[in-house]
């Protein structure tokens, strides 16, 4: 496990932060019905009953059948029914029809997590390995990842529901998924050079965020903050889904074939425009960034915009300049974001013609929604997945999928940072997706 590296932790201390991240699973389900907890709505999504069994059965495979003497698993069939797709742990239920499982029901459910969890604290309580607290330290990692997946499956599962039913109706402001307001655009300017992108230091990270490595970058510009709804609609009327010179070829043919007219979840009403969100429909807000678009549509408002997608190292570049970890090398100047963030600043030079608009305050380029870039997911040079089962992590889906970045505003507390490479096929629009445009200087 000498890919997944972490800051030893007291022991009570690794044994709280277990029972936070078990225990929000748990309250992200808690809404939910045994029937919402059930429904599987599309080969991509799971029930949000088999997240909680998954995440169990991820400690249960990788910790405790191999790591503590006499441990006894849950039931003898739940190897099988909540695998994911670990080849080299065995044989698994397919993923297309994991909503026709019925039984076992959330109860049951719940007794295998707290019978996995019983297991762990006496595991981490009998004074593990390093290797071993990597692994538990994965396996909440893990399971903050299939908390998002939770809330984007079960919003997907709502919303084909004609009554669009709410996740969360009683308290729209809690819900998870609401997207804040940003400010006018702007655009921060980089020098070219050589710069080095991936994870450093001590604290955690996934494999595929390593190793560390120079990568070349010509100069480009990055948007301050994501596209909005307001841009979006203009794009709309501008016909952006009906101008076949504005697609890729790929993402056209789907796009017909779907009939997308606007972002998943947006909703014709009246001549306005409605979304489904989590606490339920309603308008949709100009002022918010855009979300659930695919890299196909992002890619098309990109060259309608006269712009493109950044890659992940102009990405990453920009979320470290201003910190300690500043990624450019001395060769490599920063031309001064629009607004720095103590307030001063600012450059004559860097308002780009193509969007003319009032300065505003420069926003944080993590949080509210996952950024497309144009970089397929792809090893890093010198990329070693771990050895073992748990290999199967990131690795072998390094194909045919693009990175994303940012974290979004479903993805935990604390859990992306400017190295985390998410990544999805360029057709998926039920993650939450937006767009951050880049340009050429
Ligand atoms: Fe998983």
């Amino acid at each position: 496990m000498s890919e997944l590296t972490t800051t030893a932790m007291p022991i009570d201390t690794t044994v709280a932060r277990y029972r936070r991240v078990r225990d929000a699973t748990e309250a992200l389900a808690a809404p939910l019905s045994a029937e919402d907890q059930t429904v599987q709505s599309m080969p991509d999504a799971s029930p949000a009953k088999w997240h909680r069994a998954h995440t169990s059965w991820f400690f249960e495979t990788f910790l405790l059948e191999p790591g503590m003497r006499g441990y006894q698993v849950f039931h003898p069939s739940y190897g099988f029914l909540f695998n994911s797709y670990y080849e080299q742990v065995g044989s698994r239920y397919p993923r297309p029809q994991r909503g026709v499982i019925g039984r076992p029901g959330i109860a049951e459910v719940a007794s295998y997590r707290h019978h996995v969890d019983a297991a762990m604290v006496e595991l981490m309580d009998s004074c593990p390995s390093p290797d071993t607290l990597a692994l538990v330290e994965l396996g909440l990692q893990h399971e903050q990842q299939h908390q998002e997946l939770l809330l984007m499956d079960i919003k997907h599962a709502l919303s084909c529901n004609p009554m669009l039913p709410a996740y969360s109706p009683d308290d729209p402001g809690r819900a998870p998924g609401r997207l804040r307001s940003v400010p006018a655009l702007a655009w921060m300017e980089f020098d070219g050079g050589i710069t080095e992108i991936g994870h450093d230091g001590n604290a955690f990270s996934f494999d595929n965020e390593l190793p560390r490595h120079a990568a070349s970058l010509a100069p480009f510009g990055l948007a301050s903050r994501p596209v909005t709804c307001g841009e979006w609609i203009e794009f709309v009327d501008d016909g952006g889904y009906r101008r076949p010179e504005l697609w890729l070829s790929d993402g056209w043919a789907l796009a017909r074939a779907e009939a997308w007219a606007a972002p998943l979840y947006w909703l014709a009403a009246d001549g306005r425009w409605e979304v489904f969100t989590l606490a339920g429909a309603r308008p949709v807000d100009p002022a918010e960034p855009v979300c659930h678009v695919s890299y196909y549509e992002a890619d098309a408002y990109a060259r309608w915009a006269g712009a493109r997608l950044p890659t992940e190292a102009e990405w990453e570049t920009a979320a470290h300049t201003g910190t300690d970890r500043g990624a450019l090398s001395t060769d490599t100047t920063i031309r001064a974001p629009v607004e720095r963030s103590d307030g001063t600043g600012g450059s004559e030079a860097v308002i780009a013609a193509m969007h003319p608009r009032p300065v505003g305050t420069r926003a944080p380029l993590m949080g509210d929604v996952w950024q497309w870039t144009q970089s397929a997911y792809s090893a890093y040079p010198g990329y070693r997945p771990a050895p073992g089962a748990v290999g199967e992590y990131n690795g072998k889906f390094m194909v045919n999928q693009y990175v994303l970045r940012g974290g979004s505003c479903l993805t935990p507390t604390g859990h992306a940072r400017p190295t985390y490479r998410n990544f999805f096929p360029a057709s998926a629009r039920w993650p939450v997706t937006g767009v951050r445009l880049a340009a050429d200087r």
